[in-house]
């Protein structure tokens, strides 16, 4: 096997290059690869025996160990239905987005249902970590707190205790006294977590590792260790918005892209049972520009509402401004509208927005998307009792989408009663909500908008 002579790595995603250069070829990440001590060469001498079995032969008597609880519904939901032992788990998302927050209100509500629990800050002192949990109310839960950054007194610790569960917050603090480089490098980061996690599985405990994300590339990204854990979580929320998002990305476990709702209040994060209602809770009158979106997140409908601003341009380049949805899907419905329908939007600057801060990354948005930007650019506000769902084709053809009677009775359960959507979805009987159902896009245009 060639010998791995690369001495930098990209911060962002564990990319190693053979030299350093501004922009990393794999992520696109500017200014993030670093130059990290060699990995140590593979082991020496003959080759160790490995060892094999039939899946067939496995031993299905035993049932698996159940999962474990934490009572607060969102976060069990997201990680599919509860804690699976001796699983490892990352939880990424911004500094000062709320993990801590939500990691120590998850350990002590594990810890009061019986759990053993064991919570090591690398960022604050024991007695930081206590005052946020008695300001939390959870300051009678038998938590063990630790803190500690050296990764040598961390293992000894849990061989000691064998908690059920451990958090590290965050992994990006921790190092190993045997890698030659700096706490939050690449090296150390993926040493680390390769540490914790193998220790993890051999003992049965499961762990969770906070992870930062940087946009600077000073401390290498959780993406670095995304492929080592079972579950990575993302948790995340626009600034100036109390709504927090728990997304899971990858899940061994259970679905993935499914979601939990938390709202930052004074005393930490509250679960939000109904987001649907939340999202909409907002809305006023029926304005031109904004559509109500009724999408799937995870196993779980929920609608939002998609908001369009079209005004003149003093601009030679309009404006493309886009928040919680992706601008390259934006251009495509541009182009449709133009091509398709003979709708130009040339000169004219376009604003989307997802209102309370939700991101929306589902196809099925892009009638929505049509059609709050249709509404905004005639001036016409859509009916306030009426949903709009469907994918549009390059060709301006709607295609119908997954599991249209969800969210049709996601609408009717919010009191709406008409809904715009895709011909052919066959949705059943609708839940009582009307059916506007249209082919392709001009017929969408002229059906709503009479053009
Ligand atoms: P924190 O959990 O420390 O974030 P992270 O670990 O992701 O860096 O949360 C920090 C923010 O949360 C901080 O700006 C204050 C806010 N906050 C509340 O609004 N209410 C609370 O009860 C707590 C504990 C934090
Ligand atoms: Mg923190």
């Amino acid at each position: 096997m060639a010998k791995i002579s690369a001495q930098f790595v990209c911060a962002e995603c564990g990319a190693a290059h053979r030299k350093w250069s501004g922009r990393c070829d794999a992520c696109g990440a500017w200014n993030s690869i670093h130059e990290e001590a060699p990995v140590a060469s593979g082991p020496k001498g003959p080759l160790a025996k490995g060892r094999a079995i039939t899946l067939s032969a496995l031993d299905t008597e035993e049932p698996p160990p159940p999962r474990s609880l934490s009572g607060i519904a969102e976060f069990d939901r997201v990680l599919g239905g509860g804690l699976v032992p001796a699983s490892a788990i990352l939880v990424g998302g911004d500094p000062g987005i709320g993990k801590s927050t939500l990691l120590l209100q998850s350990v002590a509500a594990f810890a009061r249902r019986g759990l053993k629990t064991l919570y090591i800050s690398g960022e604050e002192a024991a007695a930081q970590v206590r005052m946020r949990a008695q300001r939390l109310g959870l300051g009678d839960a038998p938590v063990r707190l630790g803190a500690e950054t050296n990764l040598r007194d961390i293992l000894t610790t849990l061989d000691a205790e064998r908690p059920d569960l451990v958090v590290i917050d965050s992994i990006q603090t921790m190092w190993l006294d045997s890698v030659d480089s700096a706490p939050g490098s690449v090296t150390q980061l993926r040493a680390a977590s390769h540490e914790l996690v193998t220790l993890a599985k051999r003992r049965g405990i499961s762990v969770i590792l906070v992870g930062h994300v940087t946009k600077d590339g000073q401390i290498a990204g959780p993406r670095v260790i995304e492929h080592m854990v079972d579950c990575v979580l993302y948790f995340e929320g626009e600034r100036g918005h109390q709504f927090r998002i728990l997304r899971a990305v990858k899940n061994r476990f259970g679905p993935a892209d499914e979601i939990g709702v938390f709202e930052m209040t004074g005393a930490g994060l509250a679960e939000v049972p109904n987001p649907s209602a939340l999202f909409l809770s907002e809305r006023g009158q029926p304005a031109a520009g904004s559509v109500v979106f009724a999408g799937i997140e995870g196993t779980r409908p929920m609608l939002t509402e998609i908001q369009a601003l079209v005004a003149p341009s003093p601009l030679s380049n309009p404006r493309r401004t886009v928040v919680g949805l992706d601008g390259g899907r934006l251009s495509t419905i541009l182009a449709v509208l133009e091509a398709r329908c003979g709708i130009p939007f040339a000169g004219l600057d376009v604003f989307l927005n997802v209102a309370g801060g939700m991101r929306v990354s589902e196809p099925a948005a892009d009638l929505a998307v049509a059609a709050a930007l249709l509404s905004a650019r005639e001036d016409v506000a859509l009916p306030a009792d009426c949903v709009v769902f469907g994918e549009i084709s390059l060709s301006g053809a709607l295609r119908p989408v997954a599991q249209s009677e969800n969210r049709l009775k996601e609408a009717a359960k919010l009191g709406f009663t008409t809904a715009m959507l895709p011909k052919g979805g066959k949705p059943g009987p609708g839940a009582g909500v009307s059916l506007r159902e249209m082919a392709d896009l001009t017929g969408f245009v002229g059906e709503v908008f009479g053009a």
